[in-house]
């Protein structure tokens, strides 16, 4: 590599250095003898400003276009680090007129950029966010490395559909013989995949509680998929699902303080990398003291279900709404709100019976402003009678084969990757979390 990254030049290098940069011209102003063109190479939310003396500007050089730039490191007037270039070679032009969709002079709201998911990366907007979520994965992996925890993978094509509520993407191969021999025959397809029906997975957290009964705290980070018809600003078809298991956990409060920890620790830590994207994505949220400090708040179902009420929000529906959600963390002014001791009847099959109310389990919600539910989580059933029981499917008998050979009582959490960035960033559209989105009807590019 002959050319510097530009996050380096800013940070790392003094006036005089001679220096090569390369990236994309993000903005240009033309004056009497100079030109001002401002560089982008997506390495870090700044740009560097270059000043080209008026003879090296060729007209393919506009904005839009990218460039290697050779110069000398200088002090602006207001004391910022500049590049005075003394060769400036256009690699790729950029004719706006030919559609090219950004103007450095107007701000684009995130609905408009969204048009163009292959070209979005050239804006501010995207590409801070995506400094943001590389920053944030790192501090996740640094946070449960720091903590002992083995990250697992966990498989993408399973049989389970592990939270039970239908929304499996279904698997299957188009060229395989012994199933078009078996449909000529009219056999319905998914009894002949391999033997058994096939999806995409939900969650990891099956397999990722097997791991954790022979080594211990485990964690995974990967994709997800849910075929749940919603087209609205927090669902996605496929995000990204980061899922933990406490080992030895005997109780919801180990698990509050797991979640509570971790969210603190990913804020703090990405607000010291990467405080200039944050700026970029909402200047108020950069600057907005965080609800990030305040201890979370707790509440059970039934309690959250009565303040909702007084609020003249409950409607006679089961379960808690977004709307209501949002009116819960708003109650607790805005700090997280962990709703806890779920009916029975509510959730999933494998989690934990309260001890106390057999109508109850031992699961929390973690909701949040901007997206509502950030994670969901629960102590686990361990009693093999009772789990017995609420097995869905006789496909997973392994799981409950796991409550026999020296089982452990264990918990965990699933939080969704692409909320905690909205929470964090407060960036109000999924869509502009992860680079190329997938939303129903929505995967042509
Ligand atoms: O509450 P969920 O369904 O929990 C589970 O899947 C558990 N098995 C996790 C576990 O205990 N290991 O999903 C967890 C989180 C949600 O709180 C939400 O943040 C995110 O995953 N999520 C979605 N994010 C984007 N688009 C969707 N369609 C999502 N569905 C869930
Ligand atoms: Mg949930």
């Amino acid at each position: 590599r002959n050319f510097s990254a530009i996050a380096n030049v800013l940070e790392k290098s003094n006036v005089g250095d001679s220096t090569e940069i390369k990236g994309w011209v993000r903005n240009l102003r033309v004056q009497k003898e100079l030109v001002f063109a401002d560089v982008s190479d997506g390495t870090c939310a700044k740009k560097l400003q270059t000043v080209i003396p008026k003879h090296l500007k060729t007209d393919a050089l506009t904005y839009g276009s990218s460039v290697h730039i050779t110069g000398t490191l200088s002090k602006s007037p207001k004391g910022q680090i500049e590049l005075v270039a003394e060769s400036v070679r256009v690699l790729g032009s950029c004719v706006v007129l030919d559609g090219y969709p950004f103007n450095p002079r107007t701000t684009h709201p995130p609905e408009y950029i969204r048009q163009y998911l292959h070209l979005r990366s050239r804006t501010n907007y995207i590409s801070a966010i995506l400094r943001v979520r590389h920053a944030v994965t790192k501090h996740i992996h640094d946070f449960f490395a720091s903590r002992n925890y083995i990250n697992i993978n966990t498989p993408i094509l399973t049989s389970n559909d592990c939270e039970g509520a239908g929304e499996v993407f279904k698997v299957q191969p188009d060229n395989d013989e012994t199933v078009k021999a078996m449909m000529q025959e009219g056999r319905d397809r998914d009894s002949v995949y391999f033997g058994s029906k096939t999806f995409l997975t939900v969650s990891g957290q099956l397999h990722l509680e097997a791991i954790c009964r022979g080594m211990g705290n485990v964690y995974t980070l990967g994709p997800t998929f849910r075929a749940e018809n919603s087209r609205s600003r927090l669902h996605l078809s496929e995000f990204y699902m980061l899922e933990a298991e406490l080992a030895f956990c005997e109780s919801l409060d180990q698990l509050k303080f797991s979640i509570e920890d971790l969210m603190k620790y990913v804020f703090a830590k990405t607000r010291d990398t990467n405080e200039a994207d944050l700026f970029l994505i909402d200047k108020d949220k950069a600057k907005t003291p965080s609800w990030i400090d305040k201890e979370f708040v707790t509440m059970s179902y039934n309690e959250a279900k009565e303040i909702l009420k007084k609020k003249n929000i409950a409607d006679t529906e089961e379960g808690i709404n977004k709307e209501q959600e949002l009116a819960l963390v708003d109650h607790c002014n805005g700090i997280p709100v962990f709703v806890v001791r779920w009916p029975k009847d509510m959730k999933s099959f494998y989690m934990k019976e309260c001890e106390d109310d057999s109508s109850k389990v031992d699961a929390l919600d973690l909701l949040g402003p901007v997206t509502g539910e950030i994670v969901g989580g629960s102590l686990r059933e361990d009693n093999y009678e009772k789990l017995k029981l609420k097995l869905p499917s006789e496909k997973l008998n392994w799981y409950l084969e796991l409550r026999k050979f020296g089982n452990i009582p264990t918990g965990g959490f699933g939080l969704g990757l692409e909320r905690l960035l909205q929470v964090m960033c407060g960036v109000p559209n999924i869509k502009d979390t992860l680079p190329f989105p997938r939303w129903p009807h929505n995967c042509d590019m």
